[in-house]
């Protein structure tokens, strides 16, 4: 079966497998393989037909046989044939508490038999309210306001819509900018593109909101060399350069900095130290607002509820999706200081903005059930506990002559491909095209490991398991990526 390409990338696929899967490379590796039953040819055929998949060349799957995924179970997926597949990536950094949990999808199916709909326009329902109620415990500081949107592009989109109405309602009406990173992925709506980084699927839906402008991100493996050796003082030259493009663009002009606490995009750059202390004073300084985009970053992906807990900085906006639910059903949302509240708490004043299935009670239900998940089971615990022996087994790679950089925190890992360690000489566009599609992402999937190999940024295989996970399942990512990557470079 062939392998997914990856759903961020806009240029992504490999050369497609024909006929009946050999098994990869590592298909020696206990585990990896299935009872290779036989494929489905009708739901193949209706996949090919009518359903269109997302950031995918589809030309991709013509003859080769789309990759069907079909049931969950812990920390490894099936598919059609019953092949077992560890996900590493928790599908796409969604399935915290990991697959098949019956206690959270009958807390769904409680709440649609008792009551399925109702918005959030004018009425409240019980879920809703409970889970604003715990989201605003769980959150630092003064976030006390939740605002439910279904996805991560709605929150982020959202945020930025507050922060305009804000500042307009708050005598500022000339802030409408918003600073983000170079590379960074904050969605796909028309707003939420505009902030993303990375150009290449930006450019065919220009022109796009204006007031997206660019600050540099933290990947110190690859920092200018005047600060090359000295991670704190690459953090700080980071974070002045939001100051000196806050400074460029107007301080009156910009309403917001969005920033992950790690940035998943190019590949897991955490901050240096000291990064989000600066970052907060120069946003105090000028009046921004710092938004921190955790749609990946939250729900225990760092150890913590939050990823600013982690790095001990108060955003003044909170963005998440994914791992609130675990993906039992969809939920994204916007945490707010009351300070932003405020202006809309008088009188006639209100936030024009909402969506028919924002904070749906069904998924307000399946989020609270995850969240006792969390609580039962102590899985920020497992997260801090086990992070220290993550990080030491995918170290071990090191000693390969491909692997150059393995950064990241918690759960949440990228690993850095190089042509050449000594002087990180990376691939060309050509090499790149072949490794990670031609060869990589294909044989990641054949050895039995869902992760992606990505090329947004220099390449990169980005690892982000459930948070259920322990030394058994990095010992078998660690020999998975092992034999895959020996051969990939035997194949340079
Ligand atoms: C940091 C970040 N922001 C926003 C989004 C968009 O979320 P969604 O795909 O739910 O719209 C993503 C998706 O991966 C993300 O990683």
């Amino acid at each position: 079966m062939t392998a997914p390409s990856d759903p961020y990338r806009s240029s992504q696929a490999h050369p497609p497998r024909r006929g009946p899967d050999p098994m990869g490379p590592a298909a020696a590796i206990e585990g990896a393989v299935g009872s290779g039953g036989p494929v489905d040819r009708a739901q193949q055929e209706a996949a090919r037909r009518h359903l269109w998949l997302h950031f995918t060349r589809m030309s991709a799957y013509n003859e080769a046989d789309v990759p069907v995924i079909e049931r969950g179970e812990g920390q490894y997926v099936y598919d059609q044939r019953g092949k077992r597949y560890l996900d590493g990536l928790s599908g796409l950094f969604v399935s915290q508490i990991g697959h098949g949990r019956k206690e959270v999808a009958e807390a769904g199916a409680r709440q649609a038999a008792e009551l399925a709909y109702f918005p959030l326009w004018s009425y409240a329902h019980p879920r809703a309210v409970e889970l604003a109620e715990r989201l605003a415990v769980l959150a630092p500081g003064d976030l006390n306001r939740v605002f439910f949107t279904t996805s991560g592009s709605e929150a982020v989109e959202s945020a930025w819509k507050l922060a305009k109405q804000y500042f307009k309602t708050t005598g500022q009406p000339g802030r409408y900018k918003v600073l983000s990173r170079e590379i960074a992925y904050h969605g796909t709506s028309m707003g939420a593109l505009a902030i993303t980084g990375l150009p290449s699927i930006k450019e065919p839906f220009e022109p796009l909101t204006p007031g997206g402008v660019r600050i540099p991100n933290t990947n110190f493996y690859r920092a200018p060399g005047f600060i090359a050796d000295d991670l704190a003082a690459f953090g700080l030259w980071a974070a002045d350069e939001i100051e000196r493009t806050i400074l460029m663009e107007g301080p009156d002009s910009v309403a917001a900095v969005y920033l992950e606490p790690v940035q998943n995009s190019g590949g897991c750059f955490p901050p240096p130290p000291g990064y989000f202390a600066r970052v907060r004073e120069i946003c105090d300084r000028y009046g921004v607002l710092l938004v921190s985009d955790e749609v990946i970053c939250a729900f225990g992906r760092l150890g913590h509820y939050f990823g600013a807990q982690r790095y001990g900085y108060q955003p003044d906006i909170i963005t998440f999706a994914k791992g609130v639910t675990s993906g039992y059903a969809p939920l994204g949302g916007m945490l707010a200081s009351d300070r932003l509240m405020e202006p809309f708490s008088e009188g006639s004043a209100t936030f024009l903005h909402g969506v028919t299935f924002a904070g749906h009670p069904v998924s307000s239900a399946v989020a609270l059930a995850n969240l006792d998940v969390f609580e039962k089971e102590d899985l920020l615990g497992n997260v801090r506990a086990n992070e220290a022996t993550f990080r030491a087994t995918l170290e071990k790679l090191y000693d390969l002559p491909i692997v150059g950089d393995v950064r990241g925190d918690g759960y949440f890992y990228g690993i850095e491909m190089v042509k050449d360690k000594t002087t990180r000489e990376t691939f060309s566009d050509e090499e790149s095209e072949r490794l990670l599609r031609g060869f990589l992402s294909q044989a990641l999937f054949d050895a039995g490991l869902i992760c992606r190999a990505d090329d947004r940024g220099d390449p990169v295989i980005q690892l982000a398991p459930p948070l259920t996970c322990g030394p058994e399942q990095f010992t078998e990512m660690e020999q998975i990526l092992r034999t895959v990557l020996t051969e990939a470079w035997s194949q340079l």
